[in-house]
């Protein structure tokens, strides 16, 4: 009965395998006959519970089939190999190529590239903070102590835990301002740093506010930095992220860590200055904030006192982006809306 079987399976593979006409014909039957999970391997594994005589006469013969399909495999292979059209199979490498779709960087990936390669052709270092920030960091080591009224301008996010008692409570940092002190205690004047990152507020959502966005915080202290660098600086990076010349114009404001302090406005990105409907005919875009390093701010990281002077500055990512891209609601950028995201 065995016997007979494996005589059929013989008949019926050197059949099928001198019929095939191509190579994947041929791949299929070998699987089928010589596989893992063939009838003949499944016979030869099953050996072992046969009587010995048994064994004698249908292992020998089984292997013996095995090896005349796999020759008569190897020949047919090659006879069809021999067979291949090569001229057609040659690749044309001048024939036009099918289009692969893929992802990118989100738009404020970019963007946040684009301002660090600009900071970093002028000299500056990429430093960071934590997202996750403890009260000192945010406000205390910035001038601002509780009870401060500019703790109310930041609505806070803060974090319960059990750390989160007494004063060094933890919270989700309101501006990269935070990162200042977090820098200077580690590193020595003169330096020039920018620390872009997320931040966070607690705020209602509107076309122009979100609660979780990102800023640039610029730091530059040394022997004598004063606002005439920050003036030339500030329009020096606009003027290359814009690609068009932008004056800078300072108003007076109040920051606790900087003193004097200022908001600072751009020359209209759209009209350059004449008065549009996007600066509501001023003339001028409002961008952030700057000024400079309060002694207080270089007390908390362990400076001497009026050893050193430098200026800080802050703007956020999403509104210059919205202003370079013409995006009209900065909840967009976290919508995950493909339709919003691939047009960048
Ligand atoms: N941290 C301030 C804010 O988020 C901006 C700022 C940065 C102001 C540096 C002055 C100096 O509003």
């Amino acid at each position: 009965m065995l016997e007979q079987e494996i005589f059929n399976i013989k008949t019926e593979a050197l059949k099928n395998i001198s019929h095939s006409s191509s190579i994947e014909d041929l791949k299929f039957w070998r699987v089928q006959y010589l596989g893992r999970k063939s009838r003949l391997n499944e016979i030869l594994k099953g050996l072992k519970d046969f009587s010995l005589e048994k064994r004698q006469k249908i292992g020998p013969l089984a292997n013996t089939i095995k090896k005349e399909i796999a020759d008569f495999w190897e020949q047919k292979n090659r006879e069809l190999e021999r067979s291949i059209d090569w001229e057609k199979e040659k690749i044309d490498i001048t024939a036009p190529g099918k289009k692969v779709s893929g992802g990118h960087l989100h738009i404020l990936t970019q963007v946040q590239n684009e301002i660090e390669d600009i900071f970093i052709a002028m000299g500056f270092e990429i430093a960071d903070g934590p997202e996750v920030e403890k009260e000192y960091y945010n406000f205390n080591a910035l001038n601002i102590p509780p009870h401060h009224p500019a703790r109310d301008s930041q609505d806070t996010f803060w974090l319960k835990s059990d750390e989160n008692k007494g004063t060094d409570k933890i919270l989700l940092r309101t501006h990269t301002s935070a990162a200042q002190v977090r820098y200077m205690e580690k590193n020595f004047p003169p330096f020039r740093i920018i620390v872009p990152g997320r931040i966070f507020r607690r705020e209602a959502t509107d076309a122009t506010h979100e609660h979780t966005f990102h800023q640039f915080e610029a730091l530059v202290v040394g022997d004598d930095v004063n606002m005439r660098h920050f003036k030339h600086l500030a329009e020096e990076f606009f003027s290359r992220f814009f690609g068009k010349k932008i004056k800078i114009r300072l108003r007076p404001s109040y920051f606790p860590f900087v003193e004097p302090g200022f908001e600072f406005d751009i020359s209209c990105t759209v009209c350059g200055g004449i008065g549009c409907a996007a600066c509501k005919k001023t003339g001028w875009l409002e961008v952030g904030g700057a000024g400079m390093v309060n002694q207080e701010v270089f007390r908390a990281a362990g400076y001497l006192p009026r050893q050193y002077q430098g200026f800080a500055w802050g703007f956020g990512i999403e509104r210059l982006a919205m202003m370079k891209y013409k995006i009209d609601d900065v909840r967009l950028f976290h919508s995950g809306d493909l339709r919003f995201i691939r047009q960048f």
